[in-house]
């Protein structure tokens, strides 16, 4: 038998910017993707269900594909406290988890950078090529991580593909209590990408606010080594402001980023936006969660975690 865990993240900083080069900062939350693998039974189960569909649980299929098959029969079992399509990273999370089990199960013991590589790849073969390998990274290193195109200090490893290099950096974090909520909407990551690239092209004002988003990330990387938490919720006020700038945001984000914003350091959108989910950073987490039950919006209380990939229960 074999088990592996992995953690969903939030990014506090640089989202969109990170596609043009810049740097952004994630963090590990403390919610989990558990998979436990048994080699028993007559098929390949997952969760109690044949997979045979290629369509169903597609990370499933390409990890098991870069795994090495052919692999017999095996029991997965999928238990997940990560809601999906919320900008929270849930098959990253997955990807790590089921990377790292399949990897167990075959005797191997491998290294978080091992897992993180090939986690990163079953989600680029789902999301046809289009993946960065941040939300892979931060789940499998936990703790909070700063993506950069460049090297700095702190190096964990870094990945090349296309043309692209990034480079993968770990950075102090203190155990800082975060709020999620989440719209329930979600706009596809792609669409929103695709949005801000036409526009960075088109206007002068969109790339200098992309410039300015990667600023705000340096900023806090910063603002995290001093144990600052005031100033990288300020940072994280001025980059949802960035975010609507860039067409991202939504009514419904910008009115629950009001709700919470008087009871946190700070409140942005995280992730693609067009719907998903925002990020509070605040040490009044009930009063921020209530804030979000006023407007409708369930909360998600967590925090920032140091725990990565972990292998067994
Ligand atoms: O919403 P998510 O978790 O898919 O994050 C997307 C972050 C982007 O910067 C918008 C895209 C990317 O690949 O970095």
């Amino acid at each position: 038998m074999a088990e592996a865990s992995a953690p969903a993240k939030a990014i506090l900083l640089g989202e969109h910017a990170v596609v043009f080069g810049e740097p952004a900062l994630a963090v590990a939350l403390d919610l989990r993707t558990r998979v436990r693998i048994e080699g028993r039974g007559t098929s390949l189960m997952v969760n109690g269900e044949p997979l045979q569909d290629k369509l169903r649980l597609p990370h499933v299929h390409h990890a098991l594909g870069l795994t090495g098959e052919p692999w017999g029969p095996l029991a997965i079992t999928i238990e997940s406290r990560v809601p999906g399509s919320a900008g929270l990273g849930s098959s990253a999370a997955l990807s790590v988890a089921l990377v790292a089990a399949l990897l167990q199960q075959k005797g191997l013991a491998p290294s978080p950078r091992d897992v993180a590589r090939l986690a990163f790849e079953v989600e680029l073969g789902v999301q046809r090529g289009m993946a960065s390998p941040a939300d892979t990274s931060t789940s499998a290193a936990g703790g909070a991580v700063l993506v950069d195109s460049v090297e700095g200090p702190g190096l964990l490893w870094s990945f090349e593909r296309s043309g692209r290099r990034w480079f993968l950096h770990r950075l102090e974090a203190p155990e800082l209590p975060i709020v999620i909520g989440n719209t329930g909407h979600r706009a596809p990551t792609g669409e929103m990408v695709a949005r801000v690239a036409q526009g960075v092209k088109r206007d002068p004002a969109m790339a200098a606010t992309v410039r300015e988003l990667g600023d705000l990330a340096r900023q806090g990387t910063k603002a995290l080594a001093a144990h600052d938490v005031p100033a990288l919720g300020k940072l994280m006020d001025r980059a949802h402001e960035g975010l609507r700038k860039l067409g991202v945001s939504t009514p419904r984000l910008d009115e629950l980023v009001q709700a919470v914003r008087p009871h946190s350091h700070g409140a942005k959108l995280t992730g693609a936006g067009g719907g998903g989910s925002i990020v509070a950073l605040t040490d009044k987490p009930r009063e921020v969660s209530e804030a979000l039950k006023a407007h409708g919006c369930m909360p998600i209380l967590t925090r920032v975690t140091p725990r990565g990939l972990e292998a067994g229960p």
